[in-house]
Order: C-alpha cells, then sequence, then structure tokens
C-alpha cells in the first residue's frame, strides 16, 4: 500500500484502530478510574464526557484537517497554515519527545511484569514489593526500556500500514478482549462492590475515607481536561501527523466521534479491571483505604502485582495476561508518539528532495530517545539519588521539592503534558478560530462528510476551546508553583495576550 513516499493508511478500520491504539493507553488505566473516583464519580464522568465533546472533538476534528489539508506533520503542517504561530509546531516536537523518555521506561517495566507473572505460573509469584526492588536496580529498568524501544523500532520501521496500522489491527481487539477477562475476574473479588462504590457514587471517596477532602469544582475540572487531552492524544501532534496520512474521502468527524467514545469507554473498562480489585484487595488484607495506591506507577506495578499474587494459583496467568494488555496499549501509544518525530524528518528530507529512508531517521530518533530514557530509569522515580531536587540541592540545600523535581518521571511529565501541551493547545485554537478563522479547517473537514456541525465547529473552537484550555493551563501552572492564583494569572494573562495578538494577526491578514 506504500503507493507514494509517505505511505497511507491500507483502510479505514487500520486507520481507527491506530488512532484508538494512541487515544489508549497509560492514561487510560491508570490516571482516569483513580481521578474518576476522587473527583466526584458518576458526577465527573458527566463532566468529562461533556468536555470530550465539546473540546476533545473539535480539537481532533481540527488536527486530523490540518494533517490531511497540509499532507505533512506538525511543523511543516503549521508552517504552512500560520506564518506567524508555526512555532507551535516545534512544541509538537518537543512534548512528544519528552513524553517518550518516560513512556519507554513504564513499558519496559510491564516487559519485567509479564516476566515474573509468567515465571510465577510455575511457583514464586512476587507481589508488590517487587517494584521496589525494581526501582533500586537501574540496570534492569535500563534493560527492560531498551528492550520496549527495540519493539517500538521495529514497529515503526514498518511504516504506517506495514508497521503501525499492522500492529494496532491485532493489538486493539486483542486487547478488549483480555480486558474484558480481567474485568469478570475482578468484580468477582469478595469486596470489589467498595471499588465500584469508590468510582461510581458521588461523595463516596470522601465519605469512605479515600481522601480526605473533596476537590474543588475548578479543580475538578481541571483534572477532567486534563485528563481527557492527555488521553485522547491531543495537542502533541500526534492527531495531525496520523491526519496527514489520511484519504480525501474520509469522514473526519465519524472517525474523530468514534475515537472519543472508544476511548472514554476503554478508560471506563480500565477502571472496571483495576480499582475493585485493587480495593477488594487492600480491604480483605486489613489495608485502610486511605493508604491503597490507586494511581500512578503504584497502581499498574505494585498494588495490582499484590493482587495476582493473592490471587492463588491462577494469579500468574491473570497477572501474564493483564501485563500483556498494558504493554499493548503502552507501545500502540508510543508508536504513534515516535512517528510524529520520525514523520516530520521523513518531511523535511522529501521536502530537500533526498528519499525518505524510513528505517535510518527510525533508528535514530528511537536512539535518542533511549539514551535520555536511560536517565528516567535509572532514577527509579526518584529512588536512586540522582533526580533533579538532588541535583538542585547540591548547589541550594535548601531548594523545595516539588511535584516537577521529585524524580525524572515527574520532570519531563510536568514540562510536556503538564505545561507544553495545554499551553500549545490554547494558541492553536486561538490561531484556528481568530487568526486563520474557523473555516481555514471546516472546508477541509466538509470533504468527505455530509452533514453540518459549522456552527458547532465555531463555537467550540472560537470560544470553548481556549477558555477551557485556559482553566486546564491555570490548574497545571497552579500545580507547578503550588500557588492557585499564579496559576490563575498566568493562565489569564497567556489566553488575553495570544487572543489580542491572533485577532489582531487575522484582521491584517484580511486587509492584506
Ligand atoms: N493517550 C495516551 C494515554 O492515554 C498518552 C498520550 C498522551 C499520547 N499524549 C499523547 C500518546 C500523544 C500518543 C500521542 O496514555
Amino acid at each position: 500500500m506504500e503507493n507514494n513516499k509517505r505511505g497511507s493508511w491500507g483502510s479505514n478500520f487500520g486507520f481507527l484502530m491506530a488512532a484508538i491504539g494512541s487515544a489508549v493507553g497509560l492514561g487510560n488505566i491508570w490516571g482516569f478510574p483513580y481521578k474518576m473516583g476522587k473527583s466526584g464519580g458518576f458526577t465527573f464522568l458527566l463532566v468529562y464526557v461533556a468536555l470530550a465533546i465539546f473540546v476533545g472533538f473539535a480539537i481532533m476534528c481540527s488536527e486530523f484537517a490540518l494533517g490531511r489539508k497540509t499532507g505533512s506533520g506538525p511543523i511543516a503542517a503549521y508552517k504552512q497554515y500560520t506564518k506567524r504561530f508555526s512555532g507551535i509546531g516545534w512544541l509538537a516536537l518537543l512534548a512528544p519527545a519528552l513524553i517518550m523518555t518516560f513512556y519507554s521506561v513504564l513499558g519496559g517495566y510491564c516487559i519485567y511484569y509479564i516476566g515474573i507473572n509468567a515465571a510465577g505460573i510455575f511457583g514464586g509469584m512476587p507481589g508488590g514489593e517487587s517494584f521496589g526492588a525494581l526501582l533500586s536496580n537501574p540496570w534492569m529498568g535500563i534493560g527492560m526500556t531498551l528492550l520496549f524501544m527495540v519493539i517500538c523500532y521495529f514497529i515503526n520501521r514498518g511504516g504506517i500500514s506495514g508497521g503501525i496500522e499492522k500492529f494496532n489491527k491485532i493489538g486493539m481487539p486483542a486487547l478488549f478482549v483480555m480486558l474484558v477477562i480481567i474485568i469478570i475476574r475482578a468484580l468477582t473479588l469478595a469486596n470489589a462492590v467498595e471499588g465500584l462504590k469508590f468510582m461510581f457514587v458521588p461523595g463516596y471517596a470522601v465519605e469512605a475515607g479515600f481522601i480526605e477532602e473533596a476537590p474543588s469544582l475548578i479543580s475538578v475540572l481541571a483534572t477532567a481536561g486534563g485528563q481527557m487531552f492527555f488521553s485522547l492524544s491531543l495537542a502533541m501532534g500526534a492527531m495531525i501527523t496520523y491526519g496527514s496520512y489520511l484519504g480525501k474521502h474520509e469522514n473526519l468527524p465519524k472517525n474523530s466521534l468514534v475515537i472519543v467514545i472508544c476511548d472514554s469507554l476503554v478508560a471506563l473498562m480500565a477502571g472496571l479491571a483495576v480499582i475493585p480489585a485493587a480495593v477488594a484487595n487492600g480491604i480483605n488484607n486489613g489495608i485502610a483505604v486511605a493508604d491503597i495506591k490507586l494511581s500512578g506507577p503504584n497502581l499498574l506495578f505494585s498494588t495490582l502485582q499484590d493482587v495476582f499474587h493473592n490471587m492463588g494459583p491462577l494469579g500468574g496467568i491473570f497477572g501474564f495476561i493483564f501485563y500483556i494488555l498494558v504493554l499493548i496499549a503502552a507501545i500502540s501509544s508510543a508508536i504513534s508518539l515516535i512517528e510524529v518525530i520520525v514523520t516530520m524528518i521523513i518531511d523535511r528530507n522529501t521536502g530537500k528532495g533526498k528519499g525518505p529512508s524510513r528505517s535510518k531517521i527510525t533508528a535514530v530518533v528511537c536512539v535518542l530517545i533511549t539514551a535520555v530514557a536511560c536517565l528516567v530509569a535509572a532514577d527509579g522515580l526518584g529512588s536512586t539519588g540522582i533526580a533533579p531536587i538532588n541535583l538542585l540541592q547540591k548547589i541550594n540545600p535548601d531548594f523545595p521539592m516539588a511535584m516537577w523535581n521529585d524524580c525524572w518521571l515527574d520532570f519531563m511529565d510536568t514540562w510536556s503534558e503538564g505545561l507544553a501541551m495545554p499551553i500549545g493547545a490554547m494558541i492553536m485554537a486561538l490561531v484556528i478560530g481568530w487568526e486563520q478563522g474557523p473555516n481555514s479547517l471546516y472546508n477541509e473537514i466538509k470533504i468527505g462528510y455530509k452533514g453540518n456541525m459549522h456552527l458547532f465547529y465555531v463555537i467550540c473552537i472560537r470560544f470553548l476551546v481556549p477558555v477551557a484550555m485556559a482553566f486546564i493551563t491555570a490548574g497545571q501552572i497552579s500545580d507547578f508553583f503550588g500557588n492557585v492564583t499564579a496559576g490563575y494569572i498566568i493562565a489569564g494573562v497567556l489566553l488575553v495576550v495570544f487572543f489580542a495578538l491572533t485577532f489582531l494577526s487575522g484582521r491584517k491578514l484580511k486587509k492584506g
């Protein structure tokens, strides 16, 4: 199917699986269920779905349209689309690279856990303490990261339809089936219902003592928005890149809708698979609910490994299936992040008249990512004394510990997902809405789409998205500085300044 030099998707199903694969990742499994439980259960779900439809869906359509219209990855796409603000294309290079430096480490941990659960089937099944041991063993972490990157390399080297599409066409349906198996096992554990209540019943998390106090409405909004963006793989160039390989006959809104629905569905299903099991295991073993770790790497690799450990003889089998499922989710997201960078370089080379040489480019990109990832792996979530805070305190012993400097994983995550992503998306929406005008992309969306969502699109892109992004940015900056007022002031200033800049630039374009 690689009929032109860049290649293209072999089928609509293949494209959908790849895009869903990009969206479904670690964020769905360890982020969504916990945030939902903590932030109001079913109420949070409604907020999340509303944000996904009014903000996520519009941005996703826009990214696909921008990619298809320009036929190139983010940097070249933004250069063609907007001269003055083409700098956001560079954010779309930086953010995926930073995310990959820790995503690959986590993917490596999955491989490790597949191994120890497989071995555990035959006896000697380890529990949650194994995670501490893994973290304090830098060489094991580095080795597993390397293995994960090698797998990704071979998939990306195969190209769009020959590698990425092929992997996802098998991987995504397989993931779904395995998820169902794990859900059935999880929900039949004693006390699983407590976990369900935590996830779905508004206010239960506080009532039952999972958390001390309920988060404020604003912070719920920021949490839901941030999660939605990360989970849908938005604002990092991934969907622009995948869109650039789409044919003109494809229906962008329909595809976007399917992706949004599937991603939210898998997030909910992942919740059913992990939270009830983790809570049940905690209660059955006399652990106070406040002490059960229900999110992040600790949920995945410590709490859940304990669950499999306590399941008895079949624990190894369920653990094995579960970590394969998580690995597939991690790989399918990672290859989309790598592809953003690979596509960008391929486009640059072909622009200069050089051949695409995908293998060579993929190798270089993977090696560079791995080099930095080794630092994150050796850091072991800050357990080996080489975290940013350790280095900063060598310079100034009083340097305060914060979310962005306590370990290299959080450092990379804060800069990419925490800051580059919301700010980039806010500027992107303002450029579409006020500089180039919504029709610049709506005309592309209309190709292959027979319905009419013009008014909806204009309202979303001009008003709802920028304001929502400002809130998310405010939430993130508040976390960064540990100061809520600073967050709102900085986010507000950014919104006003970039609105003014894009608005004025748009007027000039009209006159000129
Ligand atoms: N969506 C992925 C997840 O839920 C992670 C992710 C965030 C991502 N941004 C991305 C993946 C950009 C690919 C491209 O875990």
